[in-house]
């Protein structure tokens, strides 16, 4: 049986919440705030919406909001026939007015309505303490408003519930056919009371389960694999010794044990400790099938005299699918090929791709493994968000260095040394990265950071003096931001005594570096790594 398959079914045991993705910004955040309740939730574009609802799996429905107006010819369209299935239903933004104009109410659009509403507004209703929708909503609160058009009257069978200064129907409401109705949108933060309204959907709407949580994900995760790896089918995966392939191989070695074969590879652009670190933790502690192919050289001569970042990565890149290649030939009884693809991947394959096999971006997560290996995938972690996976991980009993590792670049030490790449240089650069994140470890300044690490500037040179003799040497920078998803940083200040230390010891113990800067640029303009 298909992965996909296979991990279909695993959700059928957990009724979940379905969304339809009119193209909001925001619908991953829908996702996330249902998963939040530990109700299992997926997204799904308006075509695929029938065929998932026939599945069973779904016990409530939620209909999006979206950039377009239901007058547009190509506005997003959803057969209204899954209607018929009679789930409870919400209809958030453009979710709303597609409801609204798709049984007989009027939407008016933005340039007849009183214009646009964008920001915070207040909401206000007098529904009742016991109304299953506003339960636990104060009177008047605030929400947040994003739209054009909106409902100026509501079809048959609906109640006003709620509204805003210049939103006469910010909330609706269909006792008979629970099909709950809001311009406003519950899924953000700044809307403060957003959370309630989606929970007395989830529970007192819908009446779900909250049965999604760490401990049900490993059960259902490592029988989906049973399933489909069979009794004796075996699984090559390569580990890299971050949150995502640890828990991919954690999950896989419980459900099939010895019939996973790991494999690392040391391109000689780790930092340190790092191998060492994964050959101590799944080979030792957890008794994993753990080949470490060291392929340093390879690597090494592959990018002797490149200075171009681009080529750089692009012969590390090459390097990888040939070493992992070959350490997959050996295993010939392995027909699968373990990933750690996240959720995130395949829904933008999905919403890319309107409906297509989900296994588009898979290769992007383990930086392009050959798709000519003719292994079938086994993604046990392609229905969850990083934080559910952190969760799992944590659950499992992986130590913190793996949960909460900072992210590190697929080309390693390699985009952080500015210039061509040597085994000197890299051991001096490993030297120095070590110094200070081990100091910014042990100061517990690390907790709020997204990534701290040293880069080498083996090109520049600057004078400098050292116990009375002139230096002629390398300067080291010390990169450290902040962020939520690497899309944007802001650069972080550290406390003055920790960057002292620092700075002392990489001058005293680097042989080669005589000057440590520090880089205060944000991203944009700047971008995390050097390369
Ligand atoms: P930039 O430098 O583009 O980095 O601001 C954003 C985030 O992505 C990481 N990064 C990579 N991760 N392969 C990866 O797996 C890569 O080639 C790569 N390049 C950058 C970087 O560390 C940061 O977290």
């Amino acid at each position: 049986m298909a992965a996909h398959d296979v991990l279909e079914q695993m959700r059928s045991a957990h009724r979940g919440v379905l969304i339809v993705d009119f193209g909001t910004q925001y619908c991953q955040l829908i996702a996330r705030r249902i998963r939040e309740l530990s109700v299992f939730s997926e997204i799904c574009t308006p075509e695929q919406a029938l065929k998932a609802l026939g599945s069973g799996r779904y016990g409530a429905l939620i209909l999006s909001g979206g950039p377009r107006s239901v007058y547009e010819r190509d506005a997003p369209r959803l057969d209204p026939s899954v209607l018929d299935y009679g789930l409870p239903m919400l209809g958030i933004c453009y979710g709303m007015q597609w409801t609204a104009h798709t049984l007989g109410g009027e939407v008016v659009a933005a340039h007849d309505a009183a214009g646009r509403e964008y920001g915070n507004a207040t909401f206000s209703h007098d529904a009742g303490a016991d109304h299953p929708l506003l339960k636990n909503v104060p009177a008047t609160s605030q929400v947040w408003m994003s739209h054009g058009d909106e409902v100026r009257a509501l079809p048959a069978g609906f109640e006003k519930v709620g509204q805003t200064q210049s939103c006469a129907f910010a909330a609706a409401w269909n006792p008979d056919r629970r099909i709950a109705l809001l311009q406003f949108h519950p899924e953000v933060t700044h809307s403060i009371y957003g959370d309630k309204v989606l929970q007395n959907f989830v529970f007192g709407v819908a009446g779900l389960t909250a049965d999604w949580n760490s401990g049900s994900i490993e059960d259902d995760t490592i029988a989906a694999l049973r399933e489909q790896i069979g009794a004796d089918g075996e699984v090559v995966l390569g580990l890299s010794g971050g949150v995502d392939s640890s828990v991919a191989a954690m999950l896989i070695h419980k459900a099939i044990g010895d019939r996973l074969h790991c494999v690392f590879v040391d391109n000689g652009l780790l930092r340190h400790g790092e191998r060492e670190g994964v050959e101590a933790l799944f080979g030792r502690n957890f008794h994993m099938n753990l080949e470490v192919v060291d392929a340093s050289e390879q690597f090494l001569a592959d990018l002797a005299g490149v200075s171009d970042p681009e080529t750089k990565r692009k012969r590390i890149g090459h390097r990888f699918v040939e070493v992992f290649r070959e350490a997959a030939k050996k295993h010939r009884r392995a027909h699968f090929l373990g990933q750690g693809t996240l959720y995130p991947d395949v829904i933008e394959s999905v919403a890319a791709h309107g409906g297509a096999t989900s296994t588009i971006k898979s290769h992007h997560n383990v930086g392009g493994l050959p798709e000519d290996l003719d292994m079938e995938l086994v993604e046990p972690l392609r229905t969850l968000f990083k934080d559910e996976v952190r969760a799992l991980g944590r659950s499992m009993g992986l130590p913190p260095e793996v949960i909460d590792r900072q992210p590190f670049p697929g080309p390693g030490l390699a985009v952080r040394i500015v210039g061509d790449i040597t085994k000197e240089r890299c051991d001096a650069l490993r030297k120095a990265d070590h110094i200070f994140t081990s100091e910014v470890e042990a100061a517990g300044a690390h907790t709020s950071l997204w990534q701290y690490f040293a880069v080498l500037l083996p090109t520049v040179h600057s004078v400098g003096v050292m116990g009375d003799a002139r230096t002629y040497e390398n300067p080291v920078v010390l990169r450290v931001v902040e962020s939520n998803d690497a899309m944007t940083a802001d650069w972080s200040y550290l406390p003055e005594g920790l960057l002292r230390r620092v700075s002392n010891r990489i001058i005293n113990e680097c042989a080669g570096i005589n000057r440590v800067t520090l880089d205060i640029t944000s991203k944009p303009p700047g971008t995390i790594e050097w390369e």
